[in-house]
């Protein structure tokens, strides 16, 4: 339980600026993503390869790790058993790992297969010798990992609840929709910005026109939380069948955001996500994959210009970073119309 932010939104004041500022603070955060379920990626990234180095969960674990396909999709370790080069980068297509340094091969399941000049050594191979694997959550096609997760449950229920009936698992990875940026600011303060829609007339006024911002709506559950975009006038929205709660409703995205930094953007096309990577208290690496469902979506409605949002929230961001760290900002105050996901996140990182 929060005792930094209260739980009345009506009386809360907003995360003080030490959170964004603190060096101490922010290696605790960090370490505590430990306990966080990341997202590693698509099984669709698997297709013509056996194995991909998952960089953006090593960003936020610590632990370079290579996600491996098979009978079961792994997340296993990167670090070779012998003196602890990284076995691989980017994309493998071998049936065997093998580290580049001195010829030590791993099966895809991460177990120890051979290596030159090692007869005379006792007790060798051993258990040690394998690569450790993670543990890992396959929910349709989109693969988690982490050190020592929990908490996934709620959030794959509430997306299963109202989004099951996307084909997600059939969606194909478009690596020219992947790209990276590192942005001048704590990142704690693009998960804030991307938890509410009230900016979107201010900052956004191309995305505002696809947008009816009387009816977004923002939805908390236990270790995220969900913005409903709907579209206006006749804008391109989503066809939802009857079974979904959302049934009747001309819905343009699902902004999911799960705790800490991870943000499932549905469209009509498919899927935009945005993977937040601190890399220091004030340098914030942002990922972005795509993974498209529907070609003849893609250009139109709320996902048309993504390239085009990204880059009036990044200025926002940044610009914030530099208010949050001055002396003439301490905390401020939340909309309780328009800013309960941001005080649903404020809660989440003080507890
Ligand atoms: S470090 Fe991998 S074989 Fe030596
Ligand atoms: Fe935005």
């Amino acid at each position: 339980m929060s005792t930094v932010i209260d739980p009345d939104i009506t009386r809360a004041r907003t995360l003080p600026s030490s959170f964004y500022t603190d060096q101490g603070k922010f290696l605790d955060l960090k370490r505590s993503f430990r306990k966080s379920w990341h997202f590693a990626g698509h099984q669709s990234q698997l297709a013509g390869c056996t194995a991909i180095s998952l960089d953006h969960v090593e960003g936020l674990t610590g632990q370079p790790m290579l996600m491996t396909a098979g009978v079961e999709t792994r997340c296993i370790s990167n670090v070779c058993t012998h003196r602890g080069m990284l076995v691989s980068e980017g994309k493998c297509h071998k049936k065997t790992l093998q580290c580049p340094y001195h010829g030590r091969t791993f099966g895809l399941d991460g177990n120890f297969r051979a290596m030159p000049e090692f007869e005379q050594v006792e007790e060798f191979p051993s258990k040690d010798d394998d690569l450790p694997i993670f543990p890992t959550t396959v929910w349709k096609g989109l693969v988690f990992t982490g050190i020592e997760p929990s908490g996934l449950e709620s959030c794959l229920e509430e997306m299963e609840n109202r989004i099951g009936w996307l084909p997600i698992e059939s969606f194909q990875s478009d690596p020219s929709r992947h790209r990276s940026y590192e942005i001048e600011a704590n990142w704690a303060l693009y998960v804030d910005n991307y938890l509410e829609g009230f900016h979107i007339p201010f900052v956004h006024k191309g995305l505002n026109e696809s947008l009816d911002y009387d009816n977004y709506r923002t939805i908390l559950f236990d270790g995220g939380v969900l913005q409903v975009g709907i579209a206006s006038g006749d804008e391109t929205a989503f066809d939802i069948p009857n079974q979904s709660p959302d049934f009747g409703l001309r819905v343009a995205a699902y902004y999911y955001w799960i705790f800490p930094g991870l943000m499932l953007n549905f469209y009509p096309w498919g899927l935009s996500v945005n993977l937040v990577v601190p890399l220091s208290v004030d340098r914030t690496r942002i990922v972005y994959q795509g993974y498209v469902g529907d070609e003849s979506m893609l250009g139109k409605g709320a996902g048309a210009d993504l390239d085009k949002v990204e880059e009036e929230d990044q200025e926002v961001v940044e610009a914030t970073h530099r208010g949050v760290s001055s002396d003439s900002y301490e905390r401020g105050r939340y909309s309780p119309t328009k800013e309960t996901g941001v005080h649903h996140f404020h809660r989440m990182l003080t507890s």
